[in-house]
């Protein structure tokens, strides 16, 4: 189910809020100039879905977007626990290469088509968590600094927007806050 938690930047051991009601969580983003939306995620496309089939199934919806902000690359990016030898270190690599906070030229645009993964959003002396699932549209401010956590067994497929190709290259501001704060597997207890 899709998850707001907010805490103080200073007090990882305080939420702040925590809701999975969807106007409510909208409603506490739109106060911090975040845009979250849900679409119809009606589509049944299984794991390992090609890009041109979980486009087809949200092709109104992605290209309404394109039309309204510009965007000039979409594309998916998905994972999936598999038995192949390598997948702990795919699993690891993935995950670690947004776990830490970071900020990033342009929005970071993300409509989830299946699975889930959490961003942070660090604004204004507080940490907002922001537990996406199937059917949620999530766009992260450029410049804004957040992370990204899609737990130790990474299980998401979502559709990316970019204005330009190497718009979303992230920059680490090398603050530790990330570490402190509830990540994806203890999220996934809470409600
Ligand atoms: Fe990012």
């Amino acid at each position: 189910m899709t998850l707001l938690v907010t805490w103080a930047d200073t007090d990882p051991d305080t939420a702040l809020v925590q809701t999975t009601d969807t106007d409510e969580i909208i409603r506490q983003l739109d106060k911090i100039g975040i845009a979250f939306d849900q679409w119809d995620a009606a589509a049944d496309l299984a794991p390992g879905a090609s890009t041109d089939d979980v486009l087809a199934a949200y092709r109104d919806q992605v290209d309404k977007l394109i039309a309204d902000h510009g965007f000039t690359v979409v594309d998916v990016a998905q994972l999936q626990p598999s038995d192949e030898p390598s997948w702990p270190d795919v699993a690891a690599g993935a995950r670690a290469k947004f776990l830490e906070e970071h900020t990033h030229g342009e929005d970071e645009v993300r409509f989830f088509v299946r699975g889930s993964g959490v961003f942070y959003l660090h604004l204004d002396g507080h940490v907002h968590a922001v537990r996406c699932e199937a059917g949620d549209l999530l766009s992260v401010p450029a410049l804004t600094t957040h992370w990204f956590d899609m737990g130790t067994a990474p299980n998401f497929a979502a559709i990316r927007f970019f204005l330009n190709e190497d718009g979303w290259v992230g920059e680490f501001t090398g603050d530790p806050l990330a570490s402190r704060f509830a990540d994806f597997d203890t999220l996934a207890t809470w409600s």
